[in-house]
């Protein structure tokens, strides 16, 4: 069935956070860049009629990336609706039918992840599953075991090649460039090692807090949120050996899970969890919430080419810069020319621009033999809007196209790194906004420190 384009596109979840900031948008682009031409069905229990959602539909895309008026009339003019609760079935009857004579539709699951499991036995009961492609968002599953139980029930309905789970880092170009630039290049590939290479740092900070997703943070945090997934992925791109060349698409996926396998599961001597202070305030927060808004970890990778190099990975919310950022540091040469020695490195900027920069260093301008740290800039491009990213993916899994989605083995070996501090967490340490975290965190990379991105304030 792969490869046989999708003739509808169901959105469950319609009337929800995720289909308001990015399903919407995407729609628009899919439009816009895509050729989208199939009915496109939302569903929700809100008492909603046709009119109502395109009313939302129109909403999010003025506030999400502007409404292009002939995109959206186009849009309108393929949206249905489908109103009724999760649980009943009559919901899902009703979906059959508006489906009509479509064969293959793409089921988006834009619903909360406790639903994933009622939402695909009532799919599948229906019989909407038949033929069908399903698409699903991180985080699945909340641990190793409800992963495998999700894929279990997700297998037992759609078939694997049926299945698509979206982590929308994989969707980015700034993303697919880490492992493009490794591998399209021959000078990168004889120092990406243990050899040459000290540590790998990557951050995500954000500057904003749960922005009202304190209900969904405290069932994740930001191990579950972004560590898990997002910026594993984006780990597995700078570490991963190359695929064959030639091979198809299911090589890169099986090189990115033989290098998770290879991490040692954390300990919580390797895991430093934040909380940044008035988060406990936050709507639909616990007052004595644990929860951590913020986390770095320290992993080891297991392998010929990375035993003994530290990879760190940082991620918080209420940190001063909106950035996302790995820096390969490489060893450094000896002391020839300068007291210190220079620090080489190799920068990729994620966000909010993409650019990748080397760290060097230079003779000054004189007689005296003093060096100067300068970067050169490889390449540097403004980031794509963000529902690029979104547009992207969903039209992928409506063609069968499985490259840019986590598969089953993946999922689970990330959860399998993750699990051990899910079930015993480390204490919780206080931060405040606007910070870098808690300075606790500067254990875990020492002697080194913390690479802090440097973002101009028009940016932040
Ligand atoms: C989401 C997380 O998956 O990714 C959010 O749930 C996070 O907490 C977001 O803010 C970051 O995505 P991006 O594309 O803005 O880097």
């Amino acid at each position: 069935m792969s490869g046989q384009p999708s003739d509808a596109l169901v959105f469950l979840g319609a009337t929800g956070d995720l289909a308001y900031k990015k399903v919407f948008p995407a729609l628009q682009r899919m439009i816009q860049h895509h050729g989208l031409d199939v009915p496109v069905i939302g569903v929700a229990k809100a008492g909603w009629g046709l009119d109502q959602l395109r009313e939302r539909a129109q909403k999010s895309l003025a506030e999400h990336g502007g409404l292009d008026p002939a995109a959206f009339a186009k849009l309108s003019s393929l949206l249905r609706y489908v109103d009724g609760d999760y649980a009943d079935p009559a919901t899902f009857e009703a979906l059959r039918r508006e489906l009509g004579s479509a064969e293959h539709p793409t089921h988006y699951l834009a619903i909360p992840p406790a639903l994933f499991g009622l939402v695909v036995g009532q799919l599948e009961r229906s019989g909407c599953n038949r033929g069908a492609r399903v698409v699903l968002e991180k985080p699945f599953g909340r641990d190793l075991a409800s992963a495998r139980e999700l894929n279990r029930i997700l297998l037992s309905s759609f078939g694997e090649s049926r299945i698509f789970r979206i982590d929308h880092y994989l969707g980015k170009n700034a993303v697919q460039n880490l492992a493009f630039f490794r591998f399209a290049n021959a000078f990168l590939e004889p120092i990406w090692n243990r050899n040459f290479v000290e540590s790998v740092q990557i951050t995500m900070a954000e500057r904003f807090g749960v922005q009202g997703r304190g209900t969904f943070y405290e069932q994740a945090g930001a191990i579950r949120d972004v560590v898990q997934n997002h910026l594993l992925q984006v780990l597995a791109n700078i570490a991963m050996e190359p695929p064959s060349p030639g091979a198809d698409h299911e090589s890169s996926r099986d090189e990115k899970v033989k290098v998770l396998k290879a991490i040692l599961p954390l300990s919580p001597a390797d895991v430093v969890r934040g909380q940044f202070r008035g988060y406990r305030g936050g709507a639909g927060v616990s007052p004595q919430s644990t929860v951590e808004t913020y986390a770095a970890v320290r992993l080891h990778i297991e392998s010929w080419r990375w035993q003994g190099v530290p990879f760190f990975i940082r991620a918080g919310k209420c940190l001063p810069v909106n950035c996302t950022e790995v820096l390969v540091k490489l060893r450094r040469p000896p002391p020839v020319y300068t007291a210190v020695p220079p620090t080489n490195y190799f920068r990729f900027r994620l966000s909010p621009e993409a650019s990748i920069a080397v760290g060097a260093m230079v003779k000054r301008q004189g007689d005296e033999l003093l060096g100067e740290e300068v970067e050169l800039m490889v390449s540097q491009e403004a980031t794509a809007e963000k529902e690029a990213a979104y547009a992207q993916l969903l039209t992928d899994a409506m063609v069968g196209e499985p490259f840019h989605f986590a598969r089953q083995d993946y999922v689970e070996a990330a959860w399998r790194i993750v699990d051990p501090v899910l079930k015993v967490m480390p204490t919780v340490l206080e931060y405040e906004p606007g910070t870098w975290g808690p300075p606790e965190a500067g254990a875990l990379v020492a002697p080194g420190a913390w690479h802090d991105p440097v973002v101009p304030p028009e940016q932040r």
